[in-house]
């Protein structure tokens, strides 16, 4: 679906009479290309003061290993966490050019007057991000925190980051990380994605990252050896989940109905992968796929993404409306899950990764029964995750909930209701299904063992549900 007003914004003309009515001017954003850098420009690093460097230096061995420029101010609290890693940094006052990422470990503010240590460090720089650039704040989870003033103080950064997405414009995402403490060195996958091009259209999140098995992975092909299965990978969002798993070194099974049998072998044939045709509502669903599975020596990854909406009023809905959505978009997936679990499908440090939807977070006209399944999907999650991280496999389950992404799905809302759709978020642009595939790939990736319970929105940090 083209976005023909995004694409007018771009010229000369379009940019002056966007700007003179005030309208949004979308910026076109930086996407990942296999083989490229982590970080495309340099990285300034700032800490709050404080004794414990423990973040500080998890940031610094991954920016050592990224082989980045980085930048930070002299008198900077953690300045030697990045030099006693190897890391000849740069005095930040020298450097009169544009950052592509700003990162700074709050982990230290533990009163509300020390939230300062933020404005003193993002105020001066605040016009000297680039376009795509990154802020990333990292911070200790505030239910962890054993002091009301730590605490708050912890639970503050969320609403300077969201606010910072909302400002910065012209592509710039802002994201926080909480990290439990002891899980210091989980936070690879994490930072290295959100730096990246790959989390193009995640802005306004928060993350947490804890314990569990972070695996060594080739960055380049993280996936390589493993085996993945994406429902509804016939097309849309998951035809592009099947490509970017493919491309990140996956065997990937297409899974899809029978009706959409020659797209799943187009999809399958393309990237090297094999195909499953299946209703994942059928009572053998579970089998099926561990049979598939069996030949391939178990799965280490399960992508659900096959969804339906049918939308109707609740007032209008009929029966079958209600029971077709709930059972398509949650029973099967909970379903399917027992399955696994129960006969050992899934390998150690397998990745379970679900889609939800801005929908089951914001609600939605017309989506009672979209929404509710959507919804029911976070919380599948969320008690998932405690079973897993009792079950100590490795194992882990997160979810995306996309917002409004260009696929066959959104080309069919009515034109008024869409560009609103495409518009009230920070990029003023829908996501493409790739922004969703490069998330899930993170989630996939064996280096993402601390990340599980997530339920993370690919949605530009869209006004709605926020
Ligand atoms: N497009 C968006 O903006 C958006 C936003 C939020 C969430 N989502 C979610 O993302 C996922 C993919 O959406 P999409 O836009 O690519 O939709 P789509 O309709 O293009 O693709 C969905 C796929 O799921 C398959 N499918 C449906 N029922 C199935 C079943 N019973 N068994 C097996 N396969 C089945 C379909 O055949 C289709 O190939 C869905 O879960 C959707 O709810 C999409």
């Amino acid at each position: 679906m083209s976005d023909r007003y995004g694409t007018f914004v771009q010229s000369g003309l379009g940019k002056q009479v966007a700007k003179n009515l005030g309208l949004p001017i979308p910026v076109t954003l930086e996407r990942f290309e296999a083989g490229e850098k982590v970080v495309r420009g340099s990285v300034l690093f700032g800490a709050a003061p404080g004794d414990d460097a423990r973040l500080s230096t998890a940031v610094a061995e991954v920016l050592q290993a990224l082989h980045t420029e980085v930048f930070v101010a002299n008198d900077d609290a953690h300045k030697d966490a990045l030099t006693s890693v190897g890391i000849e940094v740069k005095n930040s006052g020298d450097n009169k050019d544009k950052y592509k990422v700003l990162v700074f470990d709050a982990s230290n503010i533990a009163h509300a007057p020390d939230l300062k240590a933020l404005y003193d460090f993002f105020h001066p720089v605040a016009r000297q991000v680039e376009q795509s650039g990154r802020v990333i704040v990292i911070g200790r989870p505030p239910e962890e925190c054993e002091t009301i003033g730590s605490t708050l103080a912890q639970r503050a950064l969320e609403g300077f980051v969201k606010s910072v997405g909302k400002e910065f414009k012209k592509g710039i995402t802002a994201q926080l990380v909480y990290v439990s403490e002891g899980a210091e060195s989980n936070l690879a996958s994490t930072l290295s994605f959100l730096m990246s091009a790959r989390s193009a259209y995640v802005s306004g999140q928060v993350v947490r990252v804890g314990a569990g098995n972070a695996l060594q992975v080739d960055w380049s092909k993280p996936l390589a050896g493993k085996t993945a299965l994406v429902t509804g990978a016939s097309r849309g969002i998951g035809e592009a989940i099947a490509r970017v798993l493919a491309r990140d070194g996956a065997h990937v099974i297409c899974l899809d109905i029978a009706p959409q049998q020659a797209d799943l072998q187009r999809v399958a044939g393309e990237i090297g992968g094999s195909t499953l045709t299946l209703d994942i509502t059928a009572a053998d669903a579970g089998e099926k796929i561990a049979e598939a599975a069996a030949k391939r020596g178990g799965l280490d990854a399960i992508v659900h993404n096959a969804g339906v909406t049918r939308d109707k009023t609740l007032a209008n809905m009929d029966e079958k409306q209600w029971d077709m959505v709930v059972d398509i978009n949650l029973q099967s997936n909970a379903m399917i899950n027992d399955y696994l679990f129960d006969h050992e499908v899934l390998n150690d440090n397998a990745r379970i990764i679900c889609v939800s939807s801005l929908s089951g977070i914001a609600g939605n006209l017309g989506q009672t029964n979209y929404a509710t399944s959507k919804a029911g999907v976070i919380g599948l999650v969320s008690a998932t995750a405690k079973k897993l991280k009792a079950d100590n496999k490795g194992i882990t389950i997160n979810a995306v909930a996309p917002g409004f992404i260009e696929t066959q799905m959104t080309a069919a809302i009515p034109f008024a209701i869409r560009e609103a759709g495409r518009r009230m978020n920070s990029m003023s642009q829908g996501g493409l299904p790739v922004d969703v595939a490069e998330t899930i790939a993170w989630f996939a990736s064996p280096a993402s063992g601390g990340v599980n319970g997530n339920t993370i929105r690919v949605c530009g940090q869209s006004l709605l549900g926020a």
